[in-house]
């Protein structure tokens, strides 16, 4: 296919006319620039325009689901990256609790700057019961000593590509019981997901995989009523789960969303696909369908996986997962 450099793009469209196509919603100029082009058109021949539009958008998406070579290493730029980001957060723990989750965001922001283009999305900085608000993007809040702090976050290649990777960490250094048993099941639940990313599986059956997880964990515990078939089919653990387990990863960080369902959602992996696996659980503070210890804890653990020919590659594993890698790690970086 030919294609040419972006910058002469506008002038190209210029020169164009009425049935020029282009995707939506990304550049303001280029969107008046083929609205002007059918400024003569009836409203029937704008719908069809508008149509040819939305056609375009969807077959790009599905082009963009598998990743070639190059797209795999700068999205590998992309998490390398968030994995020192995610360093230089431990190190800087101490200031911030001394200022708030502000400290936490500013802090791989900077890494995100000099090492990248940006942040691909905007950080989640959580402590304490902001980790059970889905997208707690504030992050104005304390950081306290016997908190959890959830850092969903991920850095931005100057070619656009975004990982996105969450930790959920112990500002102390150490897990509390209550806190170790929510991430303990989270993380099996990742396990599940993360064995099932494979190619020729379907795309749900890590979502899949990971649900079920966790709906037994919460049939485990008393919080809901088994069997674990009904409360998956009825969803009942979406209570406190909250969102799905994952998505494509690429240039967007929901990748592809608008691709054709045949081929994405209800499609088999690929080899090249990339995705993250990103079960979490989270227990409002003022829930009172669950023992009190549990209020106000939200846990997710988010990682970027890569399709490949015979099963999958981690491409964050630079960063520790379970509870046990997770307390090593800060051991090593806390400062004392
Ligand atoms: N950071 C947004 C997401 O995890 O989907
Ligand atoms: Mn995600
Ligand atoms: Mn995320």
């Amino acid at each position: 296919m030919a294609t040419a450099d972006v910058t002469t793009l506008a002038d190209a469209l210029r020169s164009g006319d009425a049935t020029t196509r282009i995707v939506r919603g990304h550049d303001a100029e280029l969107d008046a620039l083929v609205d002007g082009l059918r400024a003569d058109a009836d409203e029937e021949a704008r719908a069809k325009y508008a149509q040819l539009d939305e056609d375009l958008s969807v077959t790009l998406a599905d082009h963009r689901l598998v990743k070639d070579e190059w797209e795999v290493a700068q999205l590998q730029l992309a998490v390398d990256a968030t994995v020192r980001g995610f360093g230089d957060v431990v190190k800087a723990l101490p200031q911030a609790k001394d200022t708030s989750e502000r400290f936490v965001e500013g802090t791989f922001f900077l890494r995100a700057r000099v090492e990248g283009n940006d942040v691909g999305y905007g950080t989640i900085a959580a402590s304490g019961a902001n980790a059970t608000t889905l997208h707690w993007t504030r992050n104005d809040g304390p950081v306290r000593e016997g908190d959890l702090l959830l850092l969903d976050a991920g850095v931005e290649t100057t070619t656009l590509y975004t990982a996105d990777v969450t930790r959920t960490m112990p500002v102390s250094g150490t897990f509390t019981d209550v806190q170790r048993r929510v991430y303990d099941l989270v993380y099996a639940a990742q396990e599940a997901g993360i064995a099932a990313v494979a190619p020729g599986r379907p795309f749900v059956a890590f979502h899949e995989a990971s649900q079920r997880v966790l709906a037994e964990g919460l049939v485990e515990w008393g919080l809901l009523e088994g069997p674990v078939d009904r409360v998956l089919e009825l969803g009942l653990q979406r209570r406190y789960t909250l969102h799905g387990t994952g998505h494509m990863l690429g240039m967007d960080v929901h990748d592809c969303a608008v691709s054709r369902q045949e081929v994405h959602l209800y499609g088999d992996l690929k080899p090249g696909m990339v995705l993250t696996v990103e079960p979490g659980l989270y227990f409002q503070p003022d829930d009172l369908t669950v023992p009190e210890e549990l209020r106000g804890i939200g846990v997710r653990i988010e990682d970027d996986v890569l399709v490949t020919e015979e099963g999958r590659t981690v491409m964050s594993a630079g960063l520790p997962r379970s509870s046990d890698e997770v307390e090593a790690w800060l051991a090593e970086r806390l400062p004392r």
